[in-house]
């Protein structure tokens, strides 16, 4: 039994457990972040956000050349594809990040705890080492941020080598020649791109009649046809209900899912993305009285105490988007209220980003949740095939979209389909915290020529007096 006490034990070193650790030893407790994977960083760092996004950025770049640089008079040659460098690059990014995080732990004098987590008691955590070892740790306070995982289909085995989940789509050795995608959701999408760019045939078998479920329904709408465009096929409306893995590849079988006839499709790989749920498996939650709901989400108040004192859980394994950013803003609040300050988050105001291209990305209301909730809005819309910038860089591909209330003119919610829109719609974040209104964006200064003038140009249509359209 180790003999020191700590202030706070947090178990799962991701986004929202590193972050709340190294918050903690900010203000001065004495910490302590315990991890199995071997590797701090969580899901995001090592097989989620980063590797992704390292695939698209270089996925992106091999299609810019192979397809749109002769438009500017950029002649290459042959192009070639070298995946084994592709994936190198990206296995470095990844390595190179989690490193930083233990040198950040160093720095803030976190105790960096290898191995796997459980809560026998109230004040203490056992950690069992990979070699067997193990030893508890008193603490005051103890935080859960153990994150999720993909959610499972029936009938469908996933060997992450032919039916992968994103791990597996995330380190394939090869090109396929075809790929399903179940699940037209973010991940379906963001790595159905990457392979439908480099030389799959990519088919998206969705159980919905839209994609991206999440998003406001005209941005998703848009965004399915400039996908299709790519060369993504959607088959909406449909379900899987059953995959076979065979020598040369899977043979799926696919419903309507209103009921019908089932068809068998082919393919080299199956990528199944139905989304993710919530990991606290071995916490021994159970035993100890920590209430889960009916999807296995840890119930948390808004403190985020469990439903025992002195634990706490944030992150994937909580309600709320299951973003990196927001289990972040979770664990940073959730430190500052145990040292006593003030503090609250308002996931309304949580940004999500789908990093296709071009990116789609939303914040607040949607409209159909404004017409379902019988809020008197306004929109205002602008194109990027009106931008200048967009024209000069030959991406005019989306839109902006903003909704404010007709009678306040508070901006309720913004979507945008376009180049770099994650970042674009930064700047709306803000304005939403502050409470803004489409006039307050449309009256600030937006550089020329920039693509956020598209957002300049929507607030102003909420008015009907957009310029350049
Ligand atoms: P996690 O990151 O899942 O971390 C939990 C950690 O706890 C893990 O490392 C796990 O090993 C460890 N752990 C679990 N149980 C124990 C235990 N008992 N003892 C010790 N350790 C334990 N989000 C975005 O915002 N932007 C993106 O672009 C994005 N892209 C994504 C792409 C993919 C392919 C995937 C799968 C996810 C993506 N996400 C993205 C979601 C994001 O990864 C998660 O929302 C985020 O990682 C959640 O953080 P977390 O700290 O709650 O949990
Ligand atoms: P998702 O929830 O985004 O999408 C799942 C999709 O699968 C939905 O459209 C759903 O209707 C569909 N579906 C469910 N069951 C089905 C079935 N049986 N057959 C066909 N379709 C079915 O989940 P996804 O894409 O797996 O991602 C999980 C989570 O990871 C996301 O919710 C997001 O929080 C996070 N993530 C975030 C990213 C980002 O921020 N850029 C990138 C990747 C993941």
């Amino acid at each position: 039994m180790s003999e020191q006490t700590y202030d706070l034990v947090v178990i799962g070193g991701g986004p929202g457990g590193y972050v709340a650790a190294i918050r903690a030893a900010q203000l001065g407790m004495k910490t302590a972040c315990v991890e199995s994977r071997g590797r701090l960083g969580g899901t995001c760092l090592n097989v989620g956000c980063i590797p992704s996004k390292a695939l698209l950025h270089s996925s992106e770049r091999f299609a810019e050349a192979r397809d749109h640089l002769a438009e500017q008079g950029i002649k290459i040659g042959k192009l070639d594809l070298d995946l084994g460098t592709m994936m190198g690059r990206k296995d470095k990014v990844v390595d190179d990040l989690t490193k930083g995080i233990e040198f950040l732990f160093k720095k803030n004098k976190v105790d960096y705890v290898k191995g796997f987590g459980s809560i026998p008691a109230v004040g203490e955590v056992a950690v069992k080492a990979e070699n067997g070892a193990s030893q508890t740790l008193k603490s005051r306070n103890v935080l859960i941020a153990t994150g999720s995982e993909s959610t499972p289909l029936p009938n469908v085995e996933i060997d992450e080598k032919r039916i992968v989940s994103s791990t597996g789509a995330l380190a394939l050795g090869k090109v396929p020649k075809t790929m399903v995608v179940i699940g037209a959701g973010v991940i379906g999408l963001e790595l159905g791109s990457v392979w439908s760019r480099l030389g799959a045939e990519v088919t998206v078998i969705e159980f919905l009649d839209r994609i991206l479920p999440a998003m406001d329904g005209e941005i998703a709408k848009q965004t399915q046809r400039v996908l299709q465009k790519q060369g993504l096929t959607f088959k909406l409306g449909h379900k899987v209900t059953s995959a076979k893995a065979g020598r040369t590849g899977v043979a799926l079988q696919v419903e309507p899912a209103k009921g019908g006839a089932a068809e068998t499709l082919k393919a080299e790989v199956v990528l199944v993305s139905i989304g993710r749920r919530p990991y606290t498996e071995g916490l021994g939650l159970d035993a100890l009285g920590v209430k889960v709901d009916n999807r296995g989400f840890i119930q948390v108040d808004d403190r985020f105490q469990t439903s025992l004192p002195g634990i706490y859980a944030i992150g994937d394994c909580v309600p709320g988007p299951m973003l990196a950013h927001k289990a972040e803003e979770d664990g940073v609040v959730c430190v500052e209220m145990l040292d006593g300050q003030a503090g609250h988050v308002d996931y309304n105001l949580c940004p999500s980003v789908v990093y296709t291209w071009p990116e789609v990305a939303g914040v607040g209301r949607t409209e159909e949740q404004l017409k379902e909730d019988g809020v008197d809005y306004r929109v205002g819309k602008f194109p990027f095939t009106a931008n200048s910038r967009g024209r000069a860089n030959a991406e005019t591909d989306g839109l902006v979209k903003i909704l404010a209330d007709r009678r306040s003119d508070k901006v309720l919610g913004v979507h945008i389909l376009g180049p770099l829109a994650g970042d674009l719609l930064q700047e709306t974040v803000v304005a939403m915290e502050f409470g803004a209104s489409a006039e307050d964006i449309a009256r600030s200064y937006h550089s020329h020529p920039s693509m956020s003038e598209a957002v300049k140009e929507a607030a102003l249509a909420v008015h009907g007096r957009p310029i350049h359209i």
